[in-house]
C-alpha cells in the first residue's frame, strides 16, 4: 500500500515525503509543479505530474498504486494573493479538494491527513491558541482552508473517510540532508527574506510595523521546524491507520519570537550584516500568533525536537548558502539539464 502525497513537491510536502521515505513508506507524489519543484522529490518516490482538479487522473493514480492513505498539501497559500484573487483560491483549494475527496470515495481510500493553517483562527482571542477557540478567518486563504476542513467532516459522515487536519503556525528551516528547503516564487516569508538579505541578494529586510502591542513593537510568531511538522504527519497517518478516527490539531512550538528577534538571531547565526528598515504594518497581520500544541502532544504523541530559534535559522541558512537560487542552483540541476 502506498501513501499519495498531493503537493509533495512543495516546501512542507517535500519534507514530509522525505520523512515518509526514511521510515520505509512507499510514496507517490502528485503535483502539478506550478509552485512545487521536481528536484524536491527524491528518485525513491514515484512521481505523477497532475492537477488535483483532474478527478480521473487522481482516481487512476490511486488505483494503479493501491493507495491506502492521502496526505493533502496541494493548495495555493499566499495570503495577500488570496485577498486580490479569492476565486483562484476557491477554485484550486476548495474545488480541488472536492475532486480529491470524490476520487477517494470512488477508490475507497478512507484516510486523509490535511495541511491546514493557523490562518483559520483570524485574530486570536487568547494566546496560546487552542483548537476550540473561535474560528474567524480574516483572509480568503484561511477561509478556503477552513472550508476544506469542513468539507472533510461531511465526507466523513457520508462516506466514512477519516481525516486529521494539522493547523501549522509558521513553518521554517530545512532538512538536515541539505538537499531540500524553502523556495517560493515570489518569496513573502520573513525567514527566507532575512537570509536572502544576509546573502546580499536583497538590500534590506522590511519590518512591517513597530507599533504592535508587543514588547519591542513587532509581531510575534510561532516558528516551527519543517521537519517537526513532517514528523507530525507520520504520527497522524499512524493514528488514522490504527484508530480510524478524525481530529484537528495545532502544530507550533509554543514559543513566540518577534520580527526583531528573528532578525537579530539571524545576524548571530549568519555572522552577516542584515540591514533592516521600518515600514508600515502589512494589512491583516495579527500582533501575536502562538499555538498551544498540547492536543497534538497528548493525542498524537508529537514532540517537536528542533525548537531553538537558532537551530531553525541555522538549518535554513545551510540551505540558502548552498542553494542561493533555491532549486535552480547549479548543485541541484538534474542530470540531463532538467530544472524547475
Ligand atoms: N514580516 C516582516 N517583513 C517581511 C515579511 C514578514 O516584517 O518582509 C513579518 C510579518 O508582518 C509577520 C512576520 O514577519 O509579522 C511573519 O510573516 P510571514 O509572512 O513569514 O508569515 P505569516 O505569519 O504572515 O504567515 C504564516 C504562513 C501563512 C499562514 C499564517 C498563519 O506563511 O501561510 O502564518 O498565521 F496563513
Amino acid at each position: 500500500m502506498k501513501v499519495l502525497v498531493t503537493g509533495g513537491a512543495g516546501y512542507i510536502g517535500s519534507h514530509t515525503v522525505a520523512a515518509l521515505l526514511e521510515r520505509g513508506e512507499q510514496v507517490v507524489v502528485y503535483d502539478h509543479l506550478e509552485t512545487g519543484h521536481r528536484e524536491a522529490v527524491p528518485d525513491s518516490a514515484l512521481f505523477v505530474e497532475g492537477d488535483i482538479r483532474d478527478v480521473q487522473k487522481l482516481e487512476q493514480t490511486m488505483k494503479d498504486y493501491e493507495v491506502d492513505a492521502v496526505i493533502h498539501f496541494a493548495a495555493y497559500s499566499l495570503v495577500g494573493e488570496s485577498m486580490q484573487n479569492p476565486g483562484k483560491y476557491y477554485e484550486n483549494n476548495v474545488y480541488g479538494t472536492k475532486c480529491l475527496l470524490e476520487a477517494m470515495v470512488r477508490q475507497q481510500v478512507k484516510r486523509i491527513v490535511f495541511s491546514s493553517t493557523a490562518a483559520v483562527y483570524g485574530e486570536p482571542v487568547q494566546i496560546p491558541i487552542h483548537e476550540d477557540d473561535p474560528i474567524v478567518p480574516t483572509n480568503a486563504y484561511g477561509e478556503t482552508k477552513l472550508t476544506m476542513e469542513r468539507m472533510m467532516r461531511w465526507y466523513e459522515t457520508a462516506h466514512g473517510i477519516h481525516f486529521i487536519s494539522l493547523r501549522y503556525f509558521n513553518a521554517a528551516g530545512a532538512h538536515a540532508s541539505g538537499e531540500i528547503g524553502e523556495d517560493h516564487q515570489p518569496e513573502t516569508h520573513l525567514i527566507p527574506l532575512v537570509l536572502q538579505t544576509a546573502l546580499g541578494q536583497r538590500s534590506h529586510i522590511s519590518i512591517f510595523g513597530e507599533d504592535y502591542p508587543t514588547e519591542d513593537g513587532t509581531c510575534i510568531r510561532d516558528y516551527i521546524h519543517v521537519s517537526d511538522l513532517a514528523d507530525a504527519h507520520i504520527l497522524a497517518l499512524d493514528a488514522l491507520r490504527s484508530q480510524s478516527r478524525s481530529g484537528i490539531y495545532n502544530l507550533g512550538n509554543g514559543q513566540g519570537f518577534s520580527v526583531k528577534q528573528v532578525i537579530e538571531t539571524a545576524r548571530e547565526v549568519t555572522g552577516r550584516d542584515i540591514p533592516a528598515r521600518m515600514e508600515d504594518r502589512r494589512a491583516g497581520d495579527p500582533a501575536v500568533l502562538v499555538a498551544s500544541s498540547e492536543k497534538a502532544r497528548n493525542e498524537l504523541g508529537w514532540k517537536p525536537s528542533r525548537t531553538d530559534l537558532r537551530e531553525v535559522l541555522a538549518s535554513a541558512w545551510e540551505w540558502h548558502v548552498h542553494h542561493p537560487q533555491g532549486y535552480a542552483s547549479p548543485s541541484l540541476i538534474r542530470k540531463g539539464g532538467e530544472s524547475s
